[in-house]
C-alpha cells in the first residue's frame, strides 16, 4: 500500500505533467498562429511526451494500492513575445519541474519506499536530458539573436528534430 505522503507527492507530480503539457500546447498553439510551424511541431510532440509522463504516474499510483486523482488545471500562459520567451518560459518550467521531482526523491528515502525511489529515476534521469535540451536550444537562440534567416533555419530545423538526437538540437 502506497504511503500516503507519498501518495499526495505523486499526485502532485500528476499535476505538474499535466500542467507541463497544457503549457507546451499552448506554445505549440501560438507558434502555428505565428508562422513559426517548425516550433509548434516540435512543442506538439513535447505536449504528447508530457502527458505521458502523467499516465506513467497515474498507473503507477493505482498499480501500488494509491488512488490518483486527476486534478483540474489553471489556464496556460498563452501570449509570447517570441522564441526567446517560450523556450525561457520552457526552461524555467523544467527547472521548477526538476525541483519538485527531486523532492518526491528525497521523500521517498524519508520514508523508506525504495520501490518508489526506483520508479522516480527515470524522471530524475528525463530531466537532465530536458533540461540540456531546453539550454542548447536557448543557447543557439542567442546565438542567432535578431538575425530573421537564422531564425528561419532555427524553426525549420527544430520541426525536424527528434529527442533521441541530442546532439542536433
Ligand atoms: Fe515531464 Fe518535462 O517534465
Amino acid at each position: 500500500m502506497l504511503n500516503e505522503k507519498i501518495a499526495a507527492a505523486l499526485n502532485l507530480q500528476v499535476k505538474l505533467e499535466a500542467q507541463s503539457s497544457q503549457f507546451y500546447l499552448s506554445m505549440a498553439s501560438w507558434s502555428e498562429n505565428h508562422g513559426l510551424n517548425g516550433t509548434a511541431e516540435f512543442l506538439f510532440r513535447h505536449s504528447d511526451e508530457e502527458r505521458q509522463h502523467m499516465l506513467k504516474l497515474v498507473r503507477f499510483i493505482n498499480e501500488r494500492g494509491g488512488n490518483s486523482v486527476i486534478p483540474a488545471l489553471p489556464a496556460p500562459k498563452n501570449k509570447f513575445s517570441g522564441l526567446h520567451e517560450i523556450f525561457e518560459n520552457l526552461l524555467a518550467h523544467e527547472t521548477g519541474v526538476t525541483e519538485s521531482i527531486h523532492k518526491v526523491v528525497d521523500l521517498c528515502l524519508q520514508v523508506k519506499d525504495y520501490t518508489t525511489h526506483h520508479f522516480m529515476q527515470w524522471y530524475v534521469a528525463e530531466q537532465i536530458e530536458e533540461e540540456a535540451l531546453a539550454r542548447t536550444i536557448l543557447d543557439k537562440l542567442n546565438m542567432i539573436g535578431t538575425d530573421t534567416a537564422g531564425l528561419y533555419l532555427f524553426d525549420r530545423d527544430l520541426g525536424t528534430f527528434l529527442p533521441q538526437d541530442s546532439s542536433a538540437a
